[in-house]
């Protein structure tokens, strides 16, 4: 073994085979040896050690036999490398030791450097099973870290997992239950893969008592079909498997399961493969817990554009309906650019903010029924810097900030805040600059009625190029002529 030493137990109930065996293996650096010289010794042993090489003689005598040490070591330690030695040969033992995955057989009297040889090999074959195992787990985990993290969708991660754990962890079929909204009991959420019989159905939707258990204690469990008695299935009719069902722990506290279906047998399956299992499982219930804290980070970001957005129309009655033309407006001409979904969805959260920094406008002029003096449309002017006061600090509103501080640029640079130019004006600014004033001509205002459409759509073409961005007025007359803006009173024809 490379780096850490393995352990060898050597059971023989004669004490000088056991000093010659244990001489002779003592010679190996890397190996740390035991001996018992009785099957309840041995079976002491291998509780209190973990046993990576087993010599066992097969009589040991008072009845007891060295098979059924082996049986209780492949119990403790699938991987155990059980070597056998008897005086009394029989092919009956060598079948038992061969049903058992026993790695060799030695008759006495033996020559003690075939042992050895036999010992080394064992140990070299259980390396090189642990280091395949290993790579094996790394590529897993790795796989479902670069997949798991390219989304914050629980359902699309749900759905990695379940193919991580059919791929990866060679599970036939798999499935994962999460708490439900009441703590105590399990949903399923996503389940793939073949089900060969009821007992299969019934573990993987969670309905058995496996699944408690393990929702109780948080600790994973294992089980094969023999064990699994709660269904009244016939023996023979399905092959055997082994169920096993992980926890998904997430800060200490099960969030819910995963469970898998494996053909084989417990004895088969390596520890390896269940640490494996385990650490799949970990994976899962950190990205879950990912996603969900990131659908509450959302929710919270939504509720503070709704509350910001509330202020502004409490103060002023004309923004309400406004800013929901606004923001469809310039929705439609952002999609006939051709933006992506991530950007069509900060546009359809962040216009509603973009007069945000009219909360700092007083209330005489904001709501004055008639024309602003000079003074009053000074002040009426600072409200996309105001505006932008107000989310600058706020890293989640950022995407909101070209659509309250540029809405009011002018293409020929002749606009506030800062008087930029063409396409210096971030396209948030000159989308909303043609939908918000197109809005504005035809909507109601404390000082007049609003005008008929082909009003604005004549200032609109008007101010192309001086006021606004050309290809943007094309883009929403064209729209206009599509009849694309449907919440429109009437289109122009
Ligand atoms: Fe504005």
């Amino acid at each position: 073994m490379t780096g850490t030493c393995a352990n060898a137990l050597v059971v023989d109930d004669d004490p000088e085979i056991i000093q010659v065996l244990a001489e002779c293996l003592g010679q190996e650096d890397d190996l740390n040896i035991y001996t018992a010289t009785s099957a309840i010794e041995a079976t002491n042993m291998l509780s209190a050690h973990r046993v990576d090489v087993l010599v066992a003689d097969l009589y040991l005598g008072e009845g007891s036999s060295g098979v059924d040490i082996i049986r209780r070591a492949k119990e403790l330690n699938p991987e155990t490398v059980s070597i056998m030695i008897t005086g009394y040969p029989t092919l009956e033992t060598a079948v038992s030791l061969l049903k058992l995955g026993g790695f060799d057989f030695f008759v006495k009297p033996f020559e003690l450097n075939a042992v050895r040889g036999a010992v080394r090999r064992g140990l070299d074959r259980l390396r090189l099973t642990r280091e395949n195992m290993r790579l094996r787990e790394q590529v897993a985990i790795s796989r479902l870290m670069q997949a798991v993290g390219s989304t914050v969708e629980l359902d699309e991660i749900l759905e990695m997992v379940i193919g991580t754990a059919l791929r990866e962890l060679s599970a036939d079929a798999a499935s994962i239950l999460l708490k439900d909204e009441t703590g105590n009991g399990l949903e399923l959420r996503g389940l793939d893969g073949r089900v060969a019989d009821q007992n299969d159905a019934e573990f993987l939707y969670g309905r058995d008592d496996l699944s408690r258990t393990v929702l109780l204690t948080g600790s994973p469990k294992i089980l094969d079909r023999g064990q699994f008695d709660m269904f009244e299935n016939s023996p023979g009719e399905s092959p055997s498997c082994v169920y096993i069902s992980q926890p998904l722990l997430a800060k200490g506290a099960v969030i819910g399961i995963l469970n898998l279906v494996r053909q084989g047998q417990i004895a088969d399956l390596t520890e390896g493969a269940f640490r494996s299992a385990g650490l799949v499982a970990g994976q899962a219930a950190v990205a879950i817990e990912n996603a969900r804290l990131y659908k509450n980070l959302h929710s919270a970001y939504l509720d503070t554009i709704a509350s910001l957005a509330n202020a502004i129309e409490i103060r002023d009655s004309y923004t309400r309906g406004h800013t929901d033309r606004v923001r469809l407006a310039a929705e439609a001409i952002a999609t006939k650019l051709g933006w992506d979904s991530d950007r069509l969805f900060d546009l359809w959260m962040c216009c509603t903010l973009h007069d945000v920094g009219k909360i700092g406008v007083p209330d005489r002029i904001l709501n004055k029924p008639g024309k602003l003096t000079d003074e009053e449309f000074r002040i009426m002017r600072t409200h996309p810097v105001i505006g932008a006061k107000i989310v600058e600090d706020v890293p989640f509103l950022g995407p909101a900030l070209p659509y309250i501080l540029y809405h009011h640029e002018r293409w020929d640079g002749a606009g506030y805040p800062e008087g930029l130019k063409g396409e210096d004006i971030p396209i948030e600014g000159r989308i909303l600059s043609v939908a918000d004033t197109f809005d504005a001509i035809i909507s109601d205002r404390p000082y007049r009625k609003g005008g008929p459409i082909e009003r604005a759509v004549d200032e609109l073409k008007l101010h192309a190029g001086t006021q606004f961005d050309p290809e943007i007025v094309e883009a929403f007359l064209e729209l206009l002529s599509e009849h694309n803006l449907t919440w429109l009173p009437s289109n122009p024809e």
